[in-house]
C-alpha cells in the first residue's frame, strides 16, 4: 500500500493548487500537455546538479548568486536584440559584482521560460472595463479583449517553443566567443557617467580592464573569457505545465524539471498543505522559495523541512522581498529560525517585489532608491547576524526602457510613458541594473574587508 506521504509526479493533484488558470478546453489542454512531455528537455539532469553544487557555495560565501530578467517574459521579446541583451547586461552586472565579492558569480536568468504570473486580483479595470486578470503569455493575451483573455491551451506549446528558442540562443552565445560583450570596452556607461559616484564606478571599471589585460597576457584569454555559464530560471507556479516537463532521470531515478535549471515557489503559492509545495518536494532542482512580509518564521521552517529532508545543501534559495525599510523587521527572526533549526540555505535578496508603488497617474513603477535602500538593509541584518547573502534577485532588462524612477539617468514619473514596456513588473533598465551592480560590488567589497 502505497505511504501516504509518498511522493509522484501527480500527487499535487489531490491538493489545493492556487493561481492556476481555469481552463475550460480541457482535452485541448491534455493533447497540449501530451505534445510538452513527448519533446525532448530543455536542459539535462547534469546542468541542474552543478547550479545545485554551485548554490552550496554561495550559501557559504565562496560564490555570489546573480538572478535577474523579466518580471513576465513575452512571446514578442524572442528575438535576438531582446535576448543577447539581456545576457548582456546579466554578464556586466556578474563581472563587476565578480570583482567586488571577489567571489565568482553565478548568473541565473529569469528567462527561456518566464511566462507564468501569478496575481493579486482574478480580474482587473483596462480603460474602464473589467476583464480576467493577464497571467503571463503561456496563459493568456495581454490584449485588453474579454475572449483572448481566456486561458488558451496552446500557449502552453508555444510557451515550450520560444523557451527553447531563447535558450538556444543564450547556449550559441555563451559558448562561442561571447567575452566581447561582458569586456569593458563594450559596457555602456553614458548614463552610469553622470551618477555623483561616478569616480568610485571609474575606479571598478578601471581595476577589471587592468585584470582582464593580465589575464589575457599571461595566457588565461580563453578559459577565462570566452566560455561562460548561464543557468535559466522561471517561477513554477501552472502545475500541470511544470509535471509535463518533469522527468525521471535514467541516471539516477530521480526527477527532474527539466525545462529550467532552478525553479522557485512564489510569494502567494508557498501554503504548507497546498499543490506547489507537494510537486516541488518531489523534483530533484534547486529550489528558491520567495519569503514576504506574511511568512511565519516557523512555517517557512516547515517548508525548507518538507522540501529537504535531507538538509542537502544548495537545494534551498531564500528569496526574501519584505520593502524598503521593513526587511529589518521582518529578516531576523526568520533567520534566527533557520538557523536555530540547523537549515542549510542560501540567502538571497529581491529588492524589487516589495518596493512597487503607483504614481499620481496610476502607473505601477519601483524607485532605484528604495530598491538599493532594502539591499543595504538586508546586507546588515545578515552582517548583524552573522549570516551570509549569498546573492540577489532582480526583475531587469538589458533594453533602455523606463518603468522604474531614479538612477543616474534620472528617471522620473513623468518620463515613464517614454518606453514603458513591461506587461506585469516595472523592471530596471540597463544603465540602472549597471549602476546596481556598481553599488552592490561596493557594499561586497566593504564586506569582505577584514
Ligand atoms: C515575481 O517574482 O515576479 C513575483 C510575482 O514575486 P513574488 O512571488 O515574490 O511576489
Ligand atoms: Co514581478
Amino acid at each position: 500500500m502505497k505511504d501516504q506521504n509518498s511522493w509522484s509526479l501527480d500527487s499535487w493533484r489531490k491538493k489545493h493548487a492556487a493561481q492556476q488558470p481555469e481552463y475550460k478546453a480541457l482535452e485541448q489542454l491534455e493533447t497540449c500537455l501530451q505534445q510538452v512531455k513527448a519533446y525532448p528537455p530543455l536542459v539535462f539532469e547534469g546542468e541542474v546538479d552543478s547550479l545545485k553544487s554551485e548554490l552550496a557555495e554561495a550559501s557559504v560565501g565562496k560564490k555570489f548568486l546573480l538572478q535577474g530578467g523579466d518580471c513576465a517574459e513575452r512571446f514578442q521579446d524572442c528575438n535576438r536584440n531582446t535576448i543577447m541583451n539581456k545576457i548582456n547586461i546579466l554578464l556586466q552586472m556578474s563581472v563587476v559584482l565578480c570583482y567586488g565579492s571577489r567571489r565568482p558569480v553565478i548568473r541565473v536568468g529569469r528567462i527561456a521560460g518566464q511566462y507564468g504570473k501569478p496575481r493579486s486580483n482574478k480580474t482587473e479595470e483596462v480603460n474602464g472595463t473589467e476583464l480576467p486578470v493577464y497571467r503571463g503569455d503561456n496563459v493568456n493575451s495581454f490584449e485588453a479583449e474579454t475572449k483572448l483573455r481566456e486561458p488558451d491551451p496552446s500557449r502552453l506549446l508555444q510557451g515550450y517553443h520560444l523557451s527553447a528558442l531563447t535558450l538556444n540562443y543564450i547556449r550559441a552565445l555563451s559558448s562561442g566567443g561571447f567575452a566581447d560583450l561582458h569586456h569593458p570596452d563594450n559596457w555602456n556607461l553614458d548614463f552610469v557617467a553622470k551618477s555623483p559616484h561616478w569616480p568610485r564606478y571609474e575606479e571598478i571599471v578601471l581595476n577589471i580592464k587592468n585584470a582582464i589585460t593580465f589575464m589575457e597576457t599571461i595566457g588565461y584569454k580563453d578559459t577565462f573569457l570566452s566560455g561562460v555559464d548561464f543557468y535559466t530560471s522561471h517561477e513554477g507556479l501552472i502545475l500541470p505545465y511544470e509535471e509535463a516537463l518533469t522527468k525521471k532521470s535514467s541516471l539516477n531515478g530521480k526527477y527532474y524539471n527539466l525545462g529550467a535549471h532552478m525553479l522557485w515557489i512564489g510569494d502567494r503559492t508557498r501554503q504548507l498543505d497546498g499543490a506547489h509545495i507537494e510537486y516541488f518536494r518531489g523534483i530533484a532542482n534547486p529550489i528558491g522559495i520567495k519569503v514576504g512580509p506574511s511568512a511565519d518564521p516557523s512555517d517557512l521552517v516547515k517548508a525548507i523541512e518538507m522540501l529537504n529532508p535531507g538538509h542537502e545543501m544548495g537545494r534551498i534559495t531564500l528569496i526574501t522581498r519584505f520593502g524598503a525599510g521593513k526587511a529589518s523587521n521582518h529578516l531576523p527572526q526568520l533567520i534566527k529560525a533557520v538557523t536555530d533549526a540547523d537549515l542549510p540555505v542560501c540567502w538571497s535578496c529581491d529588492p524589487m517585489h516589495g518596493n512597487a508603488i503607483k504614481t499620481k497617474n496610476n502607473i505601477k513603477t519601483r524607485d532605484f532608491n528604495a530598491i538599493l535602500n532594502e539591499l543595504k538593509e538586508t546586507f546588515a541584518v545578515h552582517l548583524k547576524l552573522g549570516t551570509h547573502l549569498g546573492g540577489v534577485h532582480f526583475e531587469l532588462t538589458g533594453d533602455n526602457v523606463t518603468e522604474c524612477t531614479g538612477g543616474s539617468e534620472g528617471i522620473t514619473d513623468a518620463d515613464l510613458s517614454r518606453s514603458y514596456q513591461t506587461y506585469c513588473d516595472p523592471r530596471l533598465n540597463y544603465s540602472q541594473s549597471l549602476e546596481m551592480a556598481f553599488l552592490i560590488s561596493s557594499m561586497l567589497e566593504e564586506e569582505a574587508k577584514p
